[in-house]
């Protein structure tokens, strides 16, 4: 609930601290900005221009968050909790100490929801610009409290504030990462590298994820972070059946790319079920 983690929000438009006012239908910053808490529990917290973008439509909400219930990414998940406990321990954070993890491009908060039921009194700030994707995370956990901003922009949150951020195939802002992060706290990003879902990229006609996709990464953050130790790989296959098939593509970027029609006749075509190889990098950055 928003309420587990006000004395980590701030003002998108000066940076002032945030506080619950009528029974928390509203945030004030102590600047007197005033923003309205849904209906649905999540917050949009954007700065004068509003939001640029929509991030994930419902269609492709609906679609990971079926394909994610299956278990199918599961080690994923398992992996990403085991690095947050680990920058955790490194900091010296102590058990009673409630640590803030914030996701940033979150989504329907699967992996959020996992990674709090992994650390002990932890809670949890999921930040998306899609208002679909908040609608999950508002509910996905009752220690999470879930923010529509965007991660190109200021963060709405305050400087030194949170101890992990997580980053899940989503976008990277390392500038405002920086800013956010207590001292010793570090960044935790997931992301996709080539070989992932190669079984599908042929006959479905979706594009491999680009070679030196982590490099690129760690030299977009320069000046700001720095690797901790080698990125390292997570790999499984999964055993995925026409729907699961489904359901992946229509939670990714192929979603838009290509005709439906000609997607579903390709999917059709495939076999009823087959292995499909999962492939992600880890890498832990910390602040310079
Ligand atoms: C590929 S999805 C990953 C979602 C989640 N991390 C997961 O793996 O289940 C990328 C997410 O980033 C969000 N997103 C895209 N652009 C964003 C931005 N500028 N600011 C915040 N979130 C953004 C999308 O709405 C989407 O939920």
């Amino acid at each position: 609930m928003l309420s587990d983690i006000i004395d980590v929000l701030a003002d998108p438009i000066d940076g002032t601290p945030l506080s619950g006012a009528d029974d928390f239908s509203r945030l004030v910053s102590e600047s007197g900005h005033s923003y309205d808490v849904a209906k649905q529990g999540y917050i949009t917290l954007a700065g004068g221009a509003g939001l640029r973008y929509t991030g994930d439509d419902t269609a492709m909400v609906n679609s990971r968050e079926v394909f994610l219930s299956r278990g199918h990414f599961a080690p994923f998940v398992e992996a990403v909790s085991m690095a947050v406990n680990d920058v955790l321990e490194d900091a010296g954070v102590p058990d009673n100490a409630h640590p803030v993890i914030c996701e940033i491009g979150a989504g329907t908060g699967y992996y959020l929801a996992h990674t709090l039921d992994d650390v002990h009194g932890a809670r949890g700030v999921g930040i998306d610009v899609s208002v679909a994707a908040a609608k999950h995370l508002a509910k996905c956990h009752p220690k999470v409290g879930a923010v529509v901003a965007d991660a190109w922009a200021r963060l709405p949150l305050r400087d030194e504030s949170v101890d992990a951020i997580t980053v899940i195939f989503a976008p990277r802002n390392p500038a405002e990462f920086a800013r956010v992060l207590k001292p010793g706290g570090e960044v935790i990003v997931l992301t996709a590298d080539a070989g992932h879902l190669a079984e599908l990229r042929e006959p479905l006609g979706i594009i491999d994820v680009e070679e030196g996709k982590v490099k690129r990464m760690i030299a977009q953050a320069e000046g700001h972070l720095v690797p901790v130790g080698e990125s390292w790989p997570v790999e499984f296959e999964m055993n995925l059946d026409q729907d699961s098939i489904t359901t992946q593509i229509g939670m990714s970027p192929s979603a838009r790319h290509i005709d439906p029609a000609d997607l579903k006749e390709r999917i059709l075509a495939l076999p009823p079920s087959m292995k499909v190889t999962a492939r992600a990098m880890i890498t832990r950055l910390a602040k310079v």
